[in-house]
């Protein structure tokens, strides 16, 4: 029999720095009233000069296992998900590891954009799942604003930096993750990705993929268990756009209010965007045990990315 692997402790780690739209307005043509209609984002954290991936995912992590009554030496397996390291190598997960003061246990990146808090969920899940690990710690970090151009109107209003994380392990039998949906279109690449140390991106194009990608993922892990959309309680989406989130509940049939949003706060956060968001409805109380729950995204690959879950209580946000 399988063991089931749900989520035990969440965190996140935003930096203290705010960058309005006021402040945008005056570094490049833009005004709030665009930005707030176009895309929903009111103001986005931006990392100091101490600020490092490395920092913040490990301040999320702590948390996260606080979070689950854990130290680091129950972990046994670390992976980060980002496309902003500090540096190529050695990985964040082993910075992380190193900060933990633990030793031994694998821990490795990876990247796959803004659906990096979902491929990292899924990896674990399947890791977990040989029998071989017990217990992960997901990280999803992006310190976007050391790699976006901010003379660029079309991308630098999006942006913003934060860490989010996860333990993952067993949980009670009928509870955690009841199915998954990873994938990618390389052949999109071209409208997402890195050049010259900067972002650029083909806006429409990737938010016409992302609204068909959260539509079709999400159908796809219901139907993997039989569940229909008013089963939902919650879907945590990848904060980009209010505008995409709104398109695909509309798609899906399932009223906005049950879609988490706090674009409006921190901008687009890449890989910790997903992590950051269920934290925050974590530690807010309005998660009920036995609640369905849909963790969705899309980015840069194009990648996709959907995870359906029974959320289990346990004793720690029991309240
Ligand atoms: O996590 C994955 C990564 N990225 C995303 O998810 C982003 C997905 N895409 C989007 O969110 C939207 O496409 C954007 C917010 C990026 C753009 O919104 P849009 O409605 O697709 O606008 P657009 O790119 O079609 O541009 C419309 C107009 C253009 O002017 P013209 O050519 O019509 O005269 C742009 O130059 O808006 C202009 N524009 C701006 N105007 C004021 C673009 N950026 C700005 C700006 N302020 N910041």
């Amino acid at each position: 029999m399988t063991k089931q692997i749900g989520i035990l402790g969440t965190g996140s780690a935003i930096p203290e720095r705010i960058l309005t739209n006021a402040e945008l307005e005056t570094m490049v043509d833009t005004s709030d009233e665009w930005i707030v209609t176009r895309t929903g984002i009111r103001e986005r954290r931006i990392a100091g000069p101490g600020d490092t991936s490395a920092k913040l995912a490990f301040e999320a992590s702590v948390r996260a296992l606080e979070a689950a009554n854990l130290q680091a030496t129950d972990l046994d397996l670390i992976i980060c998900a980002t496309v902003t390291p500090d540096q190529a190598f050695p990985a964040t997960a082993c910075l992380v590891q190193e900060r933990l003061g633990v030793s031994n246990i694998p821990a490795f990146d990876l990247s796959a954009g803004c659906s990096g808090f979902g491929y990292g969920i899924g990896a674990a899940q399947a890791l977990l799942g040989t029998g071989q690990y017990q217990r992960a710690l997901i990280i999803g970090v992006d310190l976007l604003s050391r790699i976006t151009d901010y003379s660029d109107r079309s991308t630098c209003v999006l942006f913003g930096d934060g860490a989010g994380a996860m333990v993952l392990g067993p949980v009670p039998e009928g509870y955690g993750l009841l199915a998954s949906d990873l994938g990618a279109d390389g052949s999109g690449g071209h409208f997402l990705y890195q050049e010259n140390q900067y972002i650029k991106m083909s806006g429409s194009e990737v938010f016409k993929f992302a609204v068909r990608v959260m539509e079709n993922s999400t159908k796809r892990v219901l139907n993997k268990v039989g569940l229909s959309t008013n089963q939902i309680q919650w879907v945590i989406p990848h904060q980009a756009n209010i505008r995409i989130i709104t398109a695909a509940a509309a798609r899906l049939g399932i009223p906005e209010e049950r879609f988490f949003v706090n674009v409006d706060r921190y901008g687009n956060t890449s890989a910790a965007s997903i992590g950051i968001a269920f934290d925050e409805l974590a530690r807010s109380g309005k998660l009920q045990d036995g609640d369905y729950l849909v963790l969705v995204g899309f980015g840069a690959g194009l990648t996709w990315s959907a995870l359906l879950l029974k959320w289990w209580a346990g004793d720690v946000y029991e309240q």
